[in-house]
């Protein structure tokens, strides 16, 4: 049985770019979809059996990365100080959850946004909003902010580039688990963080000096499994990438392991819901304060009728005041109807705050929304199934807070986002210490 992976163009899409020359388009589209695939449709099913785990509670999920990634953005340093401090988190969440944590990078696809305003204005002067590398340049003028279909390419072609620098590193070396913990500890001796997060890294030390005297598979703590994931916002960019397995004869988004569906575009009768239901690779959607059990239950139903374990992962994102009394109804809601999707926590996207004319987060709002996240499945007794991050490997000042001190008038000093303001390397750091404190609590109860 053929399926037709054009129907969503029947349907309304929200936030495409207005391109301005259709021809152009078509041209682009055709281009692209004869390219080689950038992942491959096993490596995606390999990912939905770790995510079935972690819906299980057998395994906790790992996402992060920019905001938006840029094309200047993309270079050796800065994919290279991403997954470092990926990897970094990954450890220390791996020993507070004693399970195994799925990666997956916001990388090597994450260059188209959605955005709250189609226009921006600047000292009186309005131009389109911009909407990711993959479409316009964030530069304010005229001709930048002009939708350029060749971005397609553009984005696809660093896609590629940056996911073979990823899979060197993961494979080559560079992930092994005795240097990323010899790098915590050289983070941790350099900020001088706190007794409790010494504690757990001298465990890690014991554990791993134990692996080492029996004899443990040393070419297993040489390399990672990491997965790519970014949103599925540009409908004519996924379609393009999408491919007919050999091995089943179904069709894959071949642009990422893992694709979701952002707050703005989970319509359940739009086109984005509508595409990716035509795909089998494992699917996330954002759920945001306004989210009913409805909501939830019919996307499940429309994007999971099979009820296929590790299929879905719902991204919840309320924010820190919200999270507590809105998540239960939605968890209890999806639980009876006889699911079992991934609970991921977002806590960046419901915690954005305007300070002094710079987009920021409070660490401390952020940590909130993860205590309330693993407060909230406690209670009902079913599983925060992992966290979704936005992060980067360098020392920006971008979110204020936590341990590394940044506060409001130190945000001028390294704003370098091209969209949301993300945690910075030792921030995320940070953050992974005390989800792993959350973890180990958790362990200790079930
Ligand atoms: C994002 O992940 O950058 C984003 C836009 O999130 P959301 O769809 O949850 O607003
Ligand atoms: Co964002």
């Amino acid at each position: 049985m053929t399926v037709d992976l054009d129907t969503w163009r029947a349907l309304s899409a929200q936030q495409q770019p207005e391109w301005p020359d259709p021809v152009a388009v078509t041209a682009v589209r055709e281009a692209l979809s004869v390219l080689p695939p950038l992942v491959f449709a096993a490596e995606c099913d390999a990912l939905k059996g770790r995510l079935a785990a972690a819906a299980r509670g057998e395994a906790f999920v790992l996402q992060g990365g920019d905001c938006a990634e840029t094309f200047a953005g993309s270079t050796a340093d800065n994919i290279r100080g991403k997954l470092k401090t990926l990897l970094q988190m990954a450890v220390v969440l791996t020993y507070g959850a004693s399970v195994p944590v799925v990666k997956v990078g916001r990388l090597a696809g994450q260059f188209a946004k959605p955005r709250s305003a189609g226009m921006e204005t600047r000292d009186g002067v309005t131009l389109p909003s911009y909407r990711g590398d993959a479409v316009n340049d964030l530069a304010f003028t005229p001709e930048s902010r002009i939708p350029d279909p060749q971005r397609l390419l553009r984005m696809y072609h660093t896609s590629a580039a940056t996911l073979n620098l990823i899979r060197a590193f993961t494979q080559g070396g560079f992930a092994d688990l005795r240097q990323v913990h010899e790098w915590n500890r050289g983070f941790l001796a350099a900020n001088g963080t706190t007794a409790r997060y010494e504690a757990m890294a001298n465990d890690i030390d014991r554990a791993i000096r134990f692996l080492s005297a029996v004899g443990a598979d040393s070419e297993s703590l040489h390399r990672v499994d990491f997965y790519t994931g970014h949103e599925a916002l540009l409908l004519e960019y996924e379609r393009a990438l999408t491919r007919i397995d050999s091995r089943t004869g179904t069709p894959y988004d071949v642009s990422a392991h893992f694709v979701w569906i952002g707050e703005r575009t989970r319509q359940l009768d739009g086109a984005h819901v509508e595409f990716a239901s035509r795909v089998r690779n494992p699917l996330g959607v954002k759920l945001g304060p306004s989210t009913s059990v409805a909501d939830a239950v019919a996307l499940a139903d429309k994007l999971d009728p099979e009820r296929e374990p590790g299929r879905l992962t719902f991204i919840t994102r309320f924010g820190a005041g919200r999270i507590r009394d809105g998540l239960p109804a939605i968890v209890e809601g999806v639980r009876d109807a006889g699911l079992l999707p991934v609970w991921v926590c977002d806590p960046m996207h419901g915690n954005t705050i305007d300070a002094g004319g710079y987009k920021t987060r409070r660490f401390e709002d952020v940590m909130d929304e993860v205590t309330g996240f693993f407060e909230v499945h406690e209670a009902l007794g079913t599983v925060p199934g992992g966290v979704h991050v936005e992060l980067t490997g360098d020392d920006v000042t971008e979110c204020i807070g936590g341990s590394s001190g940044v506060t409001e008038p130190d945000l001028k000093l390294r704003y370098e986002t091209a969209c949301d303001p993300r945690l910075n390397h030792q921030q995320s750091l940070e953050l992974a210490f005390l989800v792993a404190e959350m973890l180990q609590r958790r362990r200790s109860h079930v």
